[in-house]
């Protein structure tokens, strides 16, 4: 009788038709090892998760059904089928017919409900049958999923079941961000960085919940989007960067490339053309712009506050407009980034009158404007946003002209200062900022900044010591890891010691994704195979 039992077990497990199933299916869940929800893997924390005892088995049984007249949401439930794929092999279907009886189903649902009080909240709950996961947005929709992805385990479990199977452990996840712009910045600029390479940035920034990626396009040594009104920024512009490498430019198409990829990914892209300081590059290609009275030569040096446009030529407003239209044309994002820092030659009433137009040509194009903190000293209002690098004065300028801020200290948010003094690159002009101390501060309370000011975090990577992205990979990871949690999670959930743990078992991800991040020694990683060192030996 024992041996009918087991046969039966088996031959209906092994079976495609699930229907019969459902008994042993269950016993088979009942058997998992013990499981329970906890935040073990998860970056950044959630809001609150209460566990249940069990486990869903996410096996090849499983699949996603997604509200299908809620704009977005069957590309988030694809998003998540590719990523499984990815990570187990399973090829897990979505929206197909239903099948009576299918056990397993992950349901991604458009909801109203008002607990989801953010277009990004989202909950989840998981119970030995089901994943439903409620959200008023797709973008809602995409963050939870990167959870659900968190809480996939790496092997699959160790269960009676004649095929593999990954057990999710059953609760239910409340989550929302605690602010609303959560970035980071690669300068492709000082180096150059291909459209691969940036997209690789975006896979990692989404796994981790960020929502905007700022392109910092033009500096001194290098313009990096092509703009079709004046084609010699690329020509001339783009054909050096720092160290006297070949540089390169995005094409539009290419731009719009980079820009759809991080819409998939629900990832604003924030271009950046700074002015009128760090137009070098600019001032090379088209000579009239410049007015530091010298003659612009290429520049591949790492020097910072030598170049300005003149701002008293119509047409070097003229020039701008192009430049913002033919760039704002392209990002669907809300904002355009205008720069502003470092304009050490450039006179401060220069400097206001400059600002002051530039701001106006791009609210033209009904972009909001950011700039760095210097801007505050413009005479611009409320409807203009300051993002502070250190300037104590200029954050409290900005406060007191009602601006938001985002939040980007140098001595804490700078992904391009070293470790410490052992870093392979990297520079410290600001700080050295070890991993806990990237991790160990609160941008709701720094330098004073008022809490309702703060739009969010942002990590900026500069490039002058950085060429590649596996050299830019071992800058920001793991500290752009900790931002996400500054960024998303609440102060209460933040916690070093708790943090550290979580982060080492970011390494299996990490190493899946050939991210060569630093090794840092003051974690404890779930794997300790340095591979950037490995690679770098090569
Ligand atoms: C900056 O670091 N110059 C914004």
């Amino acid at each position: 009788m024992k041996s009918v039992l087991i046969k039966l077990f088996l031959t209906c497990c092994l079976t495609t038709t699930i229907i019969s199933c459902t008994q042993e299916k269950k016993k088979r869940v009942l058997n998992f090892p013990d499981t329970n929800l906890a935040a073990e893997n998860l970056i950044p924390k959630p809001l609150q998760m209460i566990p249940t005892n069990g486990g869903f088995a996410l096996d090849k049984f499983t699949a996603i059904y997604t509200s299908q007249n809620a704009t977005g949401y069957e590309e988030v439930g694809q998003f998540l089928a590719k990523k499984i794929k990815a990570k187990t092999d399973l090829d897990v279907q979505v929206n197909v017919d239903e099948i009576p009886g299918r056990e397993g189903v992950i349901y991604i649902n458009q909801s109203d409900s008002l607990e989801l009080e953010t277009p990004e909240a989202y909950q989840i709950y998981i119970t030995s049958d089901s994943v439903i996961l409620n959200s008023n947005s797709a973008a809602g929709a995409f963050r939870g999923i990167q959870t659900l992805r968190q809480l996939i385990p790496e092997v699959s479990s160790d269960t009676l079941a004649e095929y593999p199977v990954w057990t999710i452990p059953t609760g239910k996840i409340v989550d929302s961000p605690n602010f609303e712009y959560r970035g980071s910045m690669l300068d492709v600029a000082r180096h150059f960085f291909s459209v691969e390479e940036v997209k690789k940035y975006i896979d990692i920034l989404a796994y981790y919940k960020y929502n905007v990626l700022h392109l910092h396009l033009t500096d001194d040594q290098g313009w990096r989007i092509e703009i079709k009104s004046w084609p010699k920024l690329t020509e001339v512009g783009g054909s050096t960067e720092v160290g006297g490498e070949s540089g390169g430019f995005y094409t539009q198409e290419e731009y719009k490339e980079i820009v759809a990829y991080a819409a998939e990914h629900h990832i604003t892209i924030v271009p950046e053309v700074d002015m009128p300081g760090h137009t070098n590059a600019a001032s090379v290609s088209y000579p009239f712009l410049n007015g530091n009275g010298k003659t612009p030569k290429l520049y591949e040096g790492t020097h910072v506050g030598f170049s300005t446009f003149d701002t008293r030529k119509d047409t070097v407003y003229a020039f701008i407009n192009d430049v913002v239209r033919e760039i704002t044309e392209l990002s669907p994002g809300p904002y355009f980034h205008v720069g502003g820092d470092e304009s050490h030659v450039t006179k401060k009433k220069d400097y206001i009158y400059f600002m002051d137009k530039v701001v106006d040509i791009v609210k033209q194009y009904n972009k909001i404007p950011i700039g760095w903190d210097e801007l505050a000293t413009a005479n611009v209002d409320s409807t203009s946003i300051a993002q502070y690098w250190g300037s104590k004065e200029n954050a409290e300028i900005a406060v007191k002209k009602g601006m938001k801020i985002i939040m980007s200290p140098a001595k804490k948010a700078y992904l391009d200062m070293e470790y410490d003094t052992e870093s392979k690159f990297g520079l410290h002009w600001a700080a050295y900022i070890p991993t806990d101390s990237a991790y160990v501060w609160s941008p709701e309370a720094y330098d004073g900044i008022p809490l309702e000011n703060i739009l969010g975090v942002e990590a900026p990577l500069w490039s002058e010591t950085i060429s590649d992205i596996s050299e830019a990979e071992y800058l920001a990871f793991p500290r752009a890891i900790g931002y996400s949690e500054l960024s998303w999670s609440t102060e209460e959930n933040r916690n070093w010691e708790n943090y550290k743990v979580r982060l080492a078992n970011q390494a299996p991800y990490l190493e899946r994704m050939n991210v060569q991040y630093y090794p840092s020694p003051l974690i404890d990683w779930k794997k300790s195979k340095n591979t950037f060192e490995e690679i770098k030996k090569d």
